[in-house]
């Protein structure tokens, strides 16, 4: 267990504070039966709570959303535990148990922007694989400055503090590895085959189903802290959105038709990614994913419209570079993109 005095955030967020323990105990416990009555008798003893507090930690959990039922001379059920769409973090903290970075969830009804929560934690020495989620923003950001727009309680919207062994130039890299975690959890568990356009957004069928912002602190040759943002449509109808995004978003229900569970799919999410980003701590790794992303990135191979301070250069983008920059060759000169706004001109 971390020490509380020479680690200030072990005791808060690593471990939990007393309520949040309590209830992360519980849940592992009741989730060990799922679909099955435990005896109050039996949580009691085996997590030493009164009767009062564990139907005081019974009702946290009820109230973070997950399906817990109590019988009078029964006891306790959980149900439907990976139905929960719910954010509830310590169902999250309870899917991501084993993950090597990601342990940490702290979640918001309503707040500012999932970037701010995560930047305010890094500046103050909070640990790597903290994430900040949210079902609403009042300030939802998207890259060079635009908005970021959700329907309530629909979205993953959720940001991550990494510490990564990589310089400020390379932030780049983490773009990928997110846009390359969210595009493979979209094929592997529901059956979406999206598309990855440089640097950071991800279509299904030209419409966006998934945008990514990082952003990071440092010094010219090691970077602080990086945030990952990521914003995921995920359960709206066509009927939920407003009219001026219906021609140019999608999302999961929309693609399948089917509702997605959303701490499920955030944990399958940070799972990914979380092996991409112990890769970008190695230059083999490093090596590895931009060879995967150069092969998966829809924008390669096109013809592309790169606008970048109102310059508008066209060519064909050939290649990324070793920092995730984007190459661009048009008849006569080579240009090199560490970001900018990239429009596919031409089908392939
Ligand atoms: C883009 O495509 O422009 C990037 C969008 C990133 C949106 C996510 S939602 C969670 C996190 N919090 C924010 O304010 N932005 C990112």
């Amino acid at each position: 267990m971390a020490d509380a005095v020479s680690d200030p955030w072990g005791d808060h967020l690593l471990t939990g504070n007393n309520l949040t323990n309590s209830r992360y105990r519980l849940l592992e416990y009741l989730a060990e039966n799922e679909g099955e009555f435990v005896p109050g008798s039996a949580l009691t003893d085996r997590l030493g709570f009164s009767r009062q507090a564990l139907s005081k930690v019974v009702s946290a959990l009820k109230e973070e959303g997950l399906d817990i039922i109590s019988v009078p001379q029964k006891g306790y059920m959980i149900k439907n535990i990976m139905e929960t769409d719910r954010i509830s973090p310590t169902l999250v903290d309870f899917l991501l148990r084993d993950d090597p970075i990601f342990r940490k969830c702290i979640y918001f009804p309503r707040i500012t922007s999932t970037q701010h929560v995560i930047k305010d934690l890094a500046r103050q020495d909070a640990p790597e694989g903290i994430v900040a989620v949210t079902d609403e923003q009042t300030e939802g950001r998207g890259r060079r400055g635009r908005s970021w727009y959700a329907p309530v309680s629909k979205n993953l919207l959720f940001s991550v503090l990494i510490r990564p062994e990589l310089k400020p130039g390379d932030v780049q890299l983490l773009n990928l590895a997110a846009g390359l975690a969210v595009r493979s959890v979209l094929a592997g568990g529901y059956g979406i085959g999206a598309k990855l356009k440089w640097p950071n957004d991800i279509l299904v069928n030209g419409r966006k189903i998934c945008g990514i912002l990082s952003e990071a602190a440092g010094e010219p040759d090691r970077i602080y802290y990086a945030v990952t943002g990521i914003g995921l449509n995920v359960n709206f109808t066509e009927e939920d959105l407003e009219e001026e995004y219906r021609e140019i978003a999608t999302s999961i229900m929309i693609e399948r038709g089917v509702t997605a569970p959303r701490p499920l799919l955030l944990a399958r999410i940070l799972k990914t990614l979380s092996s991409l980003i112990i890769d970008l701590n190695r230059p083999e790794g490093i090596a590895k994913l931009l060879s995967v992303y150069r092969n998966e990135c829809d924008t390669i191979g096109r013809e592309v419209s790169v606008l970048q301070d109102d310059n508008d250069f066209r060519g064909t983008a050939v290649g990324i570079t070793e920092q995730g920059a984007l190459v661009v060759k048009s008849d006569n000169e080579e240009k090199i993109f560490a970001a900018a706004d990239v429009h596919h001109l031409r089908m392939k």
